[in-house]
């Protein structure tokens, strides 16, 4: 129709991996969600699932853009999140007009300059848990972060054994994370509201006392923040006993590195509130949207030998929207900086300790969140 002035759309006809009689993807999905992911990913860059309802799924740069630049027709409602207990609540389950306001409620408390005064007992706390003798980097990992959260949210004040009791289930294999434990979260929940109401101020958690629901954003705070920085914890000291060399780069670039290769939110997800589309494909209204760190991050267009572990490629800046570890936009991760700042302050602690790899392999498995598929077993001297 060129020169007319019409422009008829073609409707796009969406790719698809292969399917399991009578269940869509849904099998698939439930047993090797990654695999389904990249032969969908070889099949094109945007593609189509049939799950629990028709999704779509996409990778590049533009499609992440898209989607998480539109909050208003991109919602967290009836997307993947509130299928878990531990975050289906709080900022995460709010859509605009709630969203925005409460981001900037809590932001302040959560930015790089607020929290970097937390590094000395980061460390200290590091420092009087290291192991000795031959561990489990995610066993190790998950512990300490455990303790890290503990203190910087709650100065020590939530029982060690209900924050073990609530975070534990996160450690469990599906559907562990995604079964209501109403007991449980009540008692959690009755810690929780003593810690906020008794934290100091210099306590993330003192954050929470002004807000009517307060406590389920704790809840959500620590459940988002545990696992995802636990199992990035752990990736980044078996690679820092890299037999084969040492990475010789700054430690904020080992932990780019990890958190290119093992995105812990290794997807995201999106229900379309209105119909829309992308580069002609119509979304309906309804679509489960899906974003993919873990494919955006393996995609050989935006990184050349994407399976190498090369810390130093961080030394240039990263392609935008190319490197989405903490997601992006207006609800990109409340906690990246204190994931940060805990992954570098733990990753100094080891630098100089001895370490080695005594058995495992770093390929990662889908849960809630990335998991290293087999145990990662390392040795300290010491
Ligand atoms: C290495 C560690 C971490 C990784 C890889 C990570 C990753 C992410 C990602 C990808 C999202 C966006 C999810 C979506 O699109 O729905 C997110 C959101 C979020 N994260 Fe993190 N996260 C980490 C640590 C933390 C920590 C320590 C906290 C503690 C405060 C935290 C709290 C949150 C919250 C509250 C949200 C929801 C934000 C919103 O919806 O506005 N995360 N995180």
């Amino acid at each position: 129709m060129e020169g007319s002035g019409v422009h008829v759309s073609v409707p796009v006809r969406l790719p698809s991996p292969h399917t399991q009689p009578g269940v869509g993807h849904l099998g698939r999905w439930g047993t090797g969600p990654l695999d389904l992911l990249e032969e969908g990913a070889s099949l094109g860059p945007v593609f189509g699932l049939r799950l629990w309802r028709k999704a779509i799924v996409g990778y590049s740069p533009e499609w992440n853009a898209f989607v998480l630049g539109n909050l208003q027709v991109f919602r967290s409602r009836g997307s993947m999140s509130g299928l878990s207990p531990y975050l289906g609540a709080g900022v995460i389950a709010l859509d605009e007009p709630g969203h925005r306001p409460r981001r900037r409620t809590l932001n302040p408390a959560f930015t790089h300059a607020a929290v970097r005064d937390l590094g000395p007992r980061i460390t200290e706390i590091v420092e009087s848990s290291l192991p000795s003798g031959t561990f489990n980097a995610v066993s190790w990992a998950s512990a300490v972060v455990r303790t890290i959260l503990g203190e910087v949210f709650f100065a020590g004040l939530v029982p060690g054994g209900i924050l073990r009791s609530f975070l534990r289930p996160l450690d469990g294999r599906m559907p562990a994370p995604l079964l209501r434990r109403p007991v449980l979260f009540g008692r959690t929940n009755h810690a929780l509201r003593r810690a906020i109401d008794l934290a100091p101020e210099r306590a993330l958690g003192s954050i929470f006392a002004g807000l009517d629901d307060g406590v389920a954003e704790a809840r959500v705070a620590l459940a988002a923040g545990y696992d995802t920085t636990a199992h990035s914890l752990a990736w980044l000291l078996f690679h820092l006993a890299d037999p084969a060399g040492r990475p010789e780069s700054a430690i904020a670039h080992v932990a780019d590195e990890v958190l290119r290769l093992y995105p812990a939110g290794w997807i995201g997800s999106r229900r379309a509130a209105y119909d829309t589309s992308f580069q002609g494909i119509d979304i309906p209204g309804g679509t489960l949207v899906l974003y993919s760190p873990y494919l955006t991050h393996r995609s050989p267009q935006l990184w050349p030998d994407p399976l190498r572990f090369l810390p130093q490629r961080f030394e240039q800046a990263a392609p935008a929207f190319g490197y989405i570890p903490f997601a992006a936009g207006e609800r990109t991760c409340l906690g990246r900086a204190l994931a940060r700042l805990i992954l570098a302050c733990a990753g100094n602690a080891f630098a100089n300790a001895g370490l080695s790899r005594v058995s495992g392999d770093p390929r990662p498995r889908a849960g809630l969140t990335l998991v290293p598929a087999e145990p990662l077993l390392l040795h300290r001297r010491g």
